[in-house]
């Protein structure tokens, strides 16, 4: 039975991906923070671990890390063979602090460095960490996908604003590259980015609706090859400019 892990998989985009994984029949570990929790209702046949944490705290994250370690190495089954598919999604645009309207966010006049590392903290170096944490678990031929934003996207950014959080998706981009050498023999690595979608982050405004991006990213990453490890793909699988 193929097993992922999901963070942020609570609500949004990361709460359809555990949904729609359990629906395939997959075992599926979410490492989610306290609160509301619509995949606790999930229909899972004992097949969904949920883990509560808070990924910016390096004791939660370690904690959760080796829950799903010690989940990993007691199979449940023969088929069991590690971790398939690991998603990094739990992010933020920013802190909850609220700006005068009209004001830039993440500009140069409101420039927050708390906010900067919260933003780095949970997008980035979050993931970075887990997936270390994991690469002893992962099955031949896993699929790491780190969820970035086309706001990453120099070449697509023409009307400012949000800094940190699209340095922190440029340096998600960024690092995928990087580690899919090292992770040649191990796994395949790839920045996904949902489209403009309709969540919480998202906003109301956004065109895609959460059923429709997921679907697109789970056909995407059903159809990775070793040859895309490291690129910085859209959720219709076309190769996104850095
Ligand atoms: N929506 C879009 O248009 C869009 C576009 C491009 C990229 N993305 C990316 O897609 C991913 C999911 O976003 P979404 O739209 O589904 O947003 P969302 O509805 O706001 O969900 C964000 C998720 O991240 C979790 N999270 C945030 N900080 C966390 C922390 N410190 N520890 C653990 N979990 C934490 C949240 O948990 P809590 O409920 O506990 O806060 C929630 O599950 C993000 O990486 C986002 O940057 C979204």
């Amino acid at each position: 039975m193929p097993t992922a892990v999901i963070t942020g998989a609570n609500r949004g985009i990361g709460l359809e991906f555990a949904l729609r994984y359990l629906e395939r029949g997959w075992q599926v570990h979410a490492l989610n923070r306290g609160g509301t929790d619509a995949l606790a209702e999930a229909e899972a046949d004992g097949r969904l671990w949920i883990h509560r944490g808070d990924l910016s705290v390096i004791e939660d994250l370690r904690r959760m890390a080796r829950a799903v370690r010690e989940a990993i190495v007691s199979p449940a089954g023969p088929d069991d063979r590690g971790i398939d598919l690991l998603i990094h999604n739990a992010g933020i645009m920013g802190t909850e602090r609220t700006r005068p309207q009209g004001r830039p966010r993440q500009g140069l006049e409101d420039f927050d460095r708390e906010e900067w590392r919260a933003v780095l903290d949970i997008n980035l170096l979050a993931g970075v960490e887990l997936m270390i944490s994991l690469r002893a678990q992962l099955a031949p031929g896993a699929r790491i996908v780190m969820i970035t934003s086309e706001m990453a996207s120099n070449a697509g950014n023409d009307y400012g604003g949000w800094a940190a959080y699209r340095a922190s998706k440029a340096a998600v981009n960024s690092v995928v590259k990087t580690f899919s050498m090292e992770l040649a023999d191990e796994a395949i690595i790839v920045a996904l980015h949902p489209g403009w979608v309709r969540t919480a982050l998202g906003g109301p405004n956004a065109p895609l609706d959460v059923e429709t991006s997921v679907a697109d990213m789970i056909r995407v990453i059903d159809d990775l090859g070793p040859g895309q490890s490291g690129a910085f793909i859209g959720h219709h699988g076309a190769v996104a400019p850095y």
